[in-house]
């Protein structure tokens, strides 16, 4: 049994490669650059990119199973759905897991118009986002964010990857589509206050303004769709990006993995890294 994992070398697709290399499982990685994929020993490095599928072809066609991401690129733009899954069909793959973008797109269109076996993951936030405040930490002490108050419950992506590797590895999942959540809702406020706590270190929160917020996205060349997307996830944050689901431990028979425990893990060498 063979399984390809795309975005094998993101926050989540390195825990699905890991999972599954751990439980001794054949393990295809997917990066577009081989050089720095850095793949534990035993995973079997494949260059490609998602955007020509046609070129993956026999990836494809040597595989059981795919783990597939639905947006690529540094712009997030929407990957060829179609072309993806007409590919896995062609390739006859037996079972497609896919991991959403925050939002319904062509390749879960695609997916669910196939006679692919399929499952969805639809998480909210990820922790890993928070990553993005390690250097105001680490040069101030600081992190500016919008909508302080805006309530998230976001996911630990190792919990993420247990759900995917149990919808590939096991029966019972198909045509299901899993919305995933942390094990509680927290503000930007509380996430701050838990960093400084877990880090034994005075963290300052400032609050930015969406205007603010919107011309920092502008400034890293962030797509203006997808800084829309992100001004209204938190502006206008629909039930789901903060309401806690079971789905995680009913799922992997364990809790979903605090902020604690996420912070324990990565913030803490990470800050200290460099
Ligand atoms: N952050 C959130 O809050 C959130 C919430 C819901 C869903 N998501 C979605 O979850 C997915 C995974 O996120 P993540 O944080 O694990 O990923 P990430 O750390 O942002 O890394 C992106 C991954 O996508 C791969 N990739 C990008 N373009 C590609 C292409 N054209 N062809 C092949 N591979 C490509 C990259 O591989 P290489 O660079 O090695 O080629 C890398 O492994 C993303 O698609 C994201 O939209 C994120």
């Amino acid at each position: 049994m063979k399984i390809l994992v795309t975005g094998a070398t993101g926050n989540v697709g390195r825990h699905v490669v890991e999972q599954l290399h751990r439980a001794g499982k054949q393990v295809v990685a997917l990066t577009r650059n081989q050089e720095t994929a850095r793949m534990p020993e035993g995973v079997e490095v494949v260059q490609g990119d998602l955007f020509t599928p046609e070129t993956l072809s026999s990836v494809f066609a040597r595989v059981d199973l795919i783990f597939l991401i639905t947006v690529g690129g540094e712009e997030y733009s929407p990957l060829p759905g179609q072309a993806i899954i007409q590919l896995a069909e062609e390739q006859n793959v037996q079972h497609i897991t896919v991991l959403w973008s925050g939002e319904k797109g062509t390749v879960e269109q695609a997916v669910e118009d196939s006679n692919l076996s399929w499952t969805q993951l639809h998480p909210g936030e990820f922790m890993s986002n928070t990553l993005d405040w390690i250097d105001s930490i680490r040069a101030e002490g600081v992190v500016r964010e919008p909508f302080g108050n805006s309530l998230s419950a976001f996911i630990h992506e190792a919990d993420i990857a247990d759900v995917a590797v149990r919808t590939l590895l096991e029966n019972g999942h198909t045509g299901k589509i899993y919305t995933l959540s942390g094990p509680e809702a927290l503000t930007v406020h509380e996430k701050v206050q838990i960093i400084s706590t877990v880090m034994e270190r005075d963290i300052q929160f400032i609050e930015l303004t969406e205007k603010q917020a919107r011309s920092r996205m502008q400034k890293e060349n962030i797509p203006e769709e997808h800084i829309e997307m992100v001004i209204n996830w938190f502006a206008n944050p629909s039930k789901m990006a903060y309401t806690v689901v079971p789905t995680v431990e009913e799922i992997t028979g364990h809790p979903a993995r605090t902020f604690k425990q996420w912070v324990r893990e990565y913030f803490i060498w990470k800050v200290k890294d460099n």
